[in-house]
């Protein structure tokens, strides 16, 4: 039988982009360590950054109190930062190396017992990389893309959905004043769930997805057919990852040092050009860009993050090491982290709203 590690002091680190309900998330996990276990909390600064540089601070009940309803993360995120693969200028060039084990010095130097991870897919693959050396690792996963596997939501995707629809609804009025075709780029990556949720919400007659690869046939036929049934404008909501049938992602950046190197954008402005030369009507793109990130989140975060926070110091209580939090059907419950990150949950043909949206009329182009 395994023996009970005696907890007395556990890390928290936020990874990657930032997301709204991340302060709901620390103000969860240090009120209830402290009050229900008499544990330490101390707070790892600017996600794995802070832990190969050593920099942190202890938390207490009043440094996290007032901070539910605020956006960002008080700890500060890099998306950068992977003790795995630290950039290290050697003879004026930029070489990779594993400073895992200097870092993991850093965690029995600071004297935890446990890593909370709170992240994405990058973050919590970390994580699982630290726990096969000998962490004690649970992670709690975010990210407004809502692309993680084994969890039904991640918070601060109904806060981006929430912002992604409010655009919307506001380029429907000036679409309709005009008479133009109006491009919503959301964000989302290499999933299409806030274009999908956002697109549905704010009653879009076009939703395109990188799930589903668009024809600009399709897409000016749709919007032609609306001009023939006297609806003179079209709203369409594209997702940054859309890309057309046999075509390429549009990419904005590169960021080498980056684990996810590739930074998208650009398709919006790509389809105002072509809906314009192929109809004839005018028409503008918008590019919601971090605003999505941005600013407090939703009820729906603030409480995903509050039961994801409380349920992972129970997950530390039983000891569940290399699990994550997660939601699914309702429930909260935890699954390995191995099960959850390195392939994303995007959206299939067969999703409900995907069905639902086609059949009250909207087009995804293809
Ligand atoms: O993963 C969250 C996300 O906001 C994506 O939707 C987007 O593609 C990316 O991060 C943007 O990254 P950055 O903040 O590095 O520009």
């Amino acid at each position: 039988m395994k023996t009970q590690k005696k907890i007395k002091r556990i890390g928290i680190l936020t990874g990657g982009g930032d997301c709204p309900g991340l302060n709901a998330v620390i103000r969860a996990v240090t009120k209830s360590a402290i009050a229900n276990h008499g544990w330490e909390v101390f707070g790892i600064e600017d996600g794995y950054a802070g832990l190969i540089e050593k920099r942190g601070h202890e938390l207490t009940q009043a440094q996290v109190s007032g901070i539910l309803t605020l956006g960002g993360t008080i700890l500060g995120t890099s998306n950068r930062a992977d003790p795995f693969r630290v950039p290290v200028e050697k003879s004026k060039k930029i070489v990779f190396e594993d400073h895992s084990d200097q870092t993991i010095e850093h965690f029995h130097q600071w004297g935890l017992d446990v890593l909370v991870a709170v992240g994405g897919d990058g973050t919590l693959s970390i994580g699982k990389r630290l726990y096969h050396k000998g962490i004690p690792v649970v992670g709690i996963p975010k990210t407004i893309d809502n692309d993680l596997r084994g969890t039904d939501y991640t918070f601060g995707f109904h806060t981006a959905v929430s912002i992604a629809t409010e655009a919307v609804d506001r380029l429907h009025t000036t679409a309709a004043a005009h008479h133009r075709v109006m491009i919503l780029e959301v964000m989302g990556r290499n999933a299409g769930w806030i274009a999908l949720h956002a697109g549905s919400a704010g009653g879009a007659d076009i939703i395109l997805i990188p799930e589903l690869p668009y024809s600009m046939d399709a897409i000016s036929r749709a919007v032609k057919k609306r001009a023939q049934h006297g609806k003179k404008f079209s709203l369409i909501v594209v997702a940054e990852g859309a890309k057309e049938k046999g075509g390429k992602i549009i990419e904005r950046k590169r960021d080498p040092k980056n684990p996810y190197p590739v930074k998208l954008g650009g398709v919006g402005k790509y389809l105002e050009e072509q809906i314009e030369k192929l109809t004839g009507l005018e028409t503008r793109s918008a590019n919601l860009g971090h605003i999505q990130r941005g600013g407090s989140p939703v009820p729906a975060d603030r409480n995903l993050g509050t039961l994801f926070g409380t349920h992972a110091v129970e997950l530390i209580a039983r000891q569940r090491w290399g699990h994550m939090v997660c939601v699914q059907g309702n429930i909260i419950k935890s699954i390995p982290i191995a099960e959850a990150v390195h392939q994303l949950k995007i959206v299939t043909p067969d999703n409900p709203l995907v069905v639902a949206s086609k059949a009250v009329g909207i087009s995804f182009g293809v």
